[in-house]
């Protein structure tokens, strides 16, 4: 449904676009986080465990907020995992590959965190490129989800 909210054609396809690439790749870091959560071994194992436990438990939160916030646009969020394969920007880990040991899990989530806010830190200044209109709303939510993954 399309709402009025005082934001050109043109602006909401670009606020779509970041926040479904963002959503993207949530949903990859989602899938990787649970994968390792499900295959960490090693000594402190229970640790390592639970602390990705609560990593993919924020990641489904903000999967949820990203998906809400470009409904509020009136625009619809990617529903298809092939979707996410095809806007995701950080790279999958492959069964094929070996498993990393605990701490190199945790140091590859946080390089792909650390990517994801590169990336919203790009797509915000493209998004401020945007003539005529000015999406506050999603340059909002976009600062808030960079605070939020720096904490
Ligand atoms: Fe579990």
């Amino acid at each position: 449904m399309a709402v009025n909210i005082g934001l050109e054609e043109d602006m909401l396809e670009a606020s779509k676009t970041v926040l479904n690439n963002l959503l993207s790749d949530h949903f990859v870091l989602l899938v990787k986080t649970w994968n390792f959560h499900w295959n960490v071994q090693g000594a402190s194992f229970h640790s390592y465990h639970v602390f990705m436990e609560d990593l993919y438990h924020g990641l489904i939160e903000d999967i949820d907020a990203i998906a809400e916030r470009i409904r509020a646009l009136g625009e619809r969020p990617i529903g298809l995992l092939a979707g996410y394969l095809a806007h995701n920007r950080l790279k999958e880990h492959a069964d094929s590959e070996a498993l990393p040991d605990a701490r190199q899990m945790l140091t590859l989530l946080s390089r792909d965190n650390d990517t994801m806010i590169r990336e919203i830190r790009r797509d915000m200044e493209q998004l401020e490129k945007q003539e005529n209109t000015d999406d506050a709303g999603t340059a909002n939510f976009l600062g808030g989800m960079i605070e939020k993954k720096r904490k």
